[in-house]
């Protein structure tokens, strides 16, 4: 199919991919960290260049996600490949210093709800967990990232207001992060909310240079909220290979937005991502075989025709 631009959309989008770490968080049956390795060999051989690799976490919080020092020691390392963990405290970030990571993740919630169910803490307790966690890590010279989940609805509290979200972002932001990620965890969000969303944040002085977008396509409306971000001015989307993920601590989570859906999307709007979408879309069935079931991602079902797992 051609492609056919639309007015008032970036020329290039950057997609932060997630699925080792996000995708692969919630399967019960651990993945052994060979085949991890190789997803993300075969993930960045399909031209993803940020990928999220992984968790230094309680363990016991995420049992899949234990094996992040012997993931990290056996991946090809390369100057163009960015592979960004999540660290929610000292403790993490101690161990994703020992294995040679330069940009990290922290991870709060616009919720009290979730903030307590993911991280055992308040808002105002994450806040404070984290600050020490970015200080040490910009005196290290690492690039940060912050993640505000729960952006457009929360399931135990229900609609989340704008402003609440805000407020908890720019909190983390000025801790010194220079990039933050917006999480519609439970992916209720619709377009016009993400909008309002993303403007609400511009008045307050985040920018949509420092934005990305994370969505989860329960609700089907991903790709909608995605092409309102871009319309916005945001450049970097998350997105899960094959539509993995979910996440352990919010129920009603299910997959995030798959990036064959968006590479289909952008490559459609004439929009570079550099991405090949038949290697992204070989990757995807690769690992629905290891996982055993299907990849919940559309694109790669219409791209595998007969079965989806060979
Ligand atoms: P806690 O139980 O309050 O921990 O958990 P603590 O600070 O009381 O420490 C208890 C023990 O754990 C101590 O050991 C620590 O050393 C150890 P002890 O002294 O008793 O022997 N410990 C650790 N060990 C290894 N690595 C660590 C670590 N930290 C403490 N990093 C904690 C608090 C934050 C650790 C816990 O709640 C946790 O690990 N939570 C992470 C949960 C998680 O990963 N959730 C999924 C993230 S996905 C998400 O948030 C949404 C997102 O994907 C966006 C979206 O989809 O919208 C980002
Ligand atoms: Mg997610």
């Amino acid at each position: 199919m051609m492609a056919t631009a639309l007015a008032g959309l970036p020329e290039k989008v950057s997609i932060y991919e997630v699925g080792p770490r996000d995708g692969l968080q919630n399967e019960k049956a651990v993945v052994p960290a060979g085949v991890k390795a190789e997803f993300v060999t075969r993930l960045a051989d399909a031209g993803l260049r940020t990928i999220e690799t992984t968790s230094f976490v309680h363990p016991k919080w995420v049992p899949q996600l234990a094996d992040a020092e012997e993931l990290l020691s056996v991946l090809p390392r390369s100057p163009e490949l960015r592979y960004p963990v999540l660290v929610p405290n000292e403790r993490g970030l101690e161990r994703a210093l020992a294995n040679g990571v330069t940009e990290i993740a922290i991870f709060g919630s616009a919720t009290e709800t979730f903030a307590r169910r993911n991280l055992n803490r308040t808002v105002d307790e994450s806040i404070a967990m984290f600050a020490p966690v970015v200080d040490r890590a910009l005196a290290e010279g690492l690039w940060v990232r912050a993640y505000v989940s729960m952006v457009c609805g929360d399931p135990w509290e229900g609609d989340v207001p704008v402003e609440q979200v805000v407020s908890v972002a720019s909190r983390m932001m000025d801790l010194g992060c220079s990039q933050l990620s917006l999480g519609d965890t439970i992916g209720v969000g619709t377009p016009g909310r993400v909008t309002a969303l993303i403007e609400a944040l511009g008045a307050t002085g985040v920018g949509t240079e420092r934005l990305a977008v994370h969505f989860h396509d329960t609700y089907g409306q991903a790709l909608a909220n995605t092409l309102a971000a871009l319309r916005a001015g945001v450049t970097v989307v998350d997105a899960s290979a094959g539509g993995l993920g979910g996440c352990p601590f919010a129920e009603s989570a299910t997959g995030n937005l798959p990036t064959e859906d968006l590479v289909w999307m952008l490559d459609g709007l004439g929009i570079d991502t550099g991405v090949d979408l038949a290697k992204l879309v070989a990757t995807s069935r690769w690992m629905a075989g290891h996982l055993g079931r299907p990849s919940p991602s559309r694109v790669v079902q219409a791209l595998s025709p007969g079965s989806e797992t060979s």
